[in-house]
């Protein structure tokens, strides 16, 4: 099929390049100028595992190609599929400024029948506004469906997530477009569930709120291990056993972050405010989340006594691994704190360290996971990098003034660093 998508982010570049892999024959159209240059020359603006490869093979096979005109590739396909952003605004709506925009534009370049696919993240009952912008702002007056199709990937598992669906999603007002979207889902081998348009942009909103609740909670029981000399890891594994309840999202840390679940669960309570509804549990779910941050960095400060002229080695920037974006990362959050405090940063990350030095100032940044110890009073693990459970724990350990290790996302076993001379502060163990 002949497929076009609009917006070249995580969500818009992972799709069509996977779209093309399956062999659909897809232009992606970015307004951004510089970027679809990049892109034609063979860059890729994000760091995903598998991307670049896919992109290179898909391009070569002319079946991947890039634009920043609208109008060509609204000519091109019959389906259009929107991926803009949706930005946060600060009173936690969403920002749909660039939707609408893309809206206007698809429906000025129209001149036949064409299915308009919403990938964004939006609120419910979006798909009703692009509808009546596009019939107001389409000349040829010609006829058109929206779909909305949510998408669930993982950053730093897009392709695989993309590859691999648990389930598609596509909301419809009318049957018409049920079989195109069928047929281009078909090599995906996924369940396929049609549903209404309002539905299927609630799923979006209601699935992230929930992982996001499901972290706040076991956040929340591993306060009380600590309490009680319970190890919130078994705690973990035995819950998870139990199939209603599934043992991933289970992993207790510092906190969620990223582009998605803090700027999802804030639009989802705005929008249950707008619907009449003060949907509490998620508010706590935020409080949990900001509490956890707070109690780790007293772990520390209480620990290391006063944190002016003291230096701390950190161990992870991003919002999680596999991942180069630092966008609303608890780590960022956590080195900021430790600033504020007086510390003295020595910070590494496998690789968000580019991106992190346009937000983080002040600190240094060090090539070499192993060297970040050298001269640190204590090493803080901020990011669940796999990376770092091969760090050397015998060279970091001589490198400290005393052995001390902060482990925000439990990467190490508690007794075997206590084994090896460590004073090992975890969570929830
Ligand atoms: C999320 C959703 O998983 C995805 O379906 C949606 O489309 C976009 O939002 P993403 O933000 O890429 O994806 O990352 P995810 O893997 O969900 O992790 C989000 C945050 O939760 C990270 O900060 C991570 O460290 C944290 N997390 C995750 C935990 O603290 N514990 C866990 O058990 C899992």
């Amino acid at each position: 099929m002949k497929l076009t998508i609009i917006g070249t982010g995580y969500v818009g570049l992972v799709t069509g390049t996977c779209f093309a892999e399956v062999g659909h024959h897809v232009v992606c159209v970015d307004s951004d100028a510089a970027k679809v240059k990049v892109l034609q020359g063979g860059g890729i603006p994000i760091y995903e595992p598998g991307l670049a490869e896919l992109v290179q093979k898909n391009v070569a096979a002319g079946r991947l190609s890039f634009t920043a005109s609208t109008t060509e590739g609204v000519e091109r396909s019959d389906v259009i599929f929107i991926a803009v952003p949706t930005p946060p605004q600060p009173d936690g709506s969403v920002d749909m400024s660039f939707i609408e925009r893309v809206a206007r534009e698809i429906a000025g370049a129209m001149t036949d029948y064409k299915i308009i696919v919403d990938k964004s993240t939006v609120p419910v009952r979006t798909g009703d506004k692009v509808a009546e912008t596009i019939k107001r702002y389409c000349k040829a007056k010609v006829e058109f469906d929206v779909v909305s199709n949510p998408e669930f990937l993982r950053e730093g598992f897009a392709v695989e997530d993309l590859m691999k669906p648990d389930r598609i999603v596509v909301g419809v007002r009318a049957p018409r477009p049920v079989a195109a979207m069928k047929q281009v889902y078909e090599p995906f081998n996924a369940p396929i569930i049609i549903t209404d348009i309002n539905s299927a942009e609630l799923i979006k909103h209601a699935s992230n709120s929930f992982l996001a609740l499901k972290i706040s909670y076991i956040n929340a029981v591993s306060v009380l291990c600590e309490a009680t000399g319970a190890n919130v890891q078994e705690v973990a594994t035995g819950m998870g056993l139990d199939e209603r309840i599934g043992r991933r999202f289970l992993n207790a840390g510092i906190g969620f972050g990223g582009s998605c679940f803090p700027k999802d669960l804030s639009a989802f309570i705005k929008i249950s405010e707008q619907s009449g509804y003060d949907f509490r549990l998620l508010k706590e779910v935020q409080h949990i989340n900001a509490e956890q941050m707070e109690r780790f960095v007293k772990k520390i400060t209480e620990t290391l006594w006063v944190l002016k002229g003291k230096t701390i080695g950190v161990l992870g920037l991003t919002f999680k691994q596999n991942t180069d974006d630092v966008r609303s990362s608890p780590a960022i959050d956590l080195c900021q704190r430790l600033l504020k405090e007086g510390a003295t940063l020595r910070v590494h990350d496998p690789k968000g360290m580019d991106k992190a030095r346009a937000v983080l100032l002040d600190v240094t940044y060090v090539e070499d996971m192993n060297e970040v110890a050298a001269g640190c009073d204590a090493l803080v693990v901020a990011t669940e990098w796999d990376e770092f459970k091969q760090l050397d724990l015998e060279r970091a350990r001589k490198a400290l003034t005393h052995p001390i290790m902060f482990d925000g996302r439990n990467l190490f076993e508690a007794q075997e660093m206590e084994k090896l001379g460590w004073i090992y502060k975890s969570i929830g163990r």
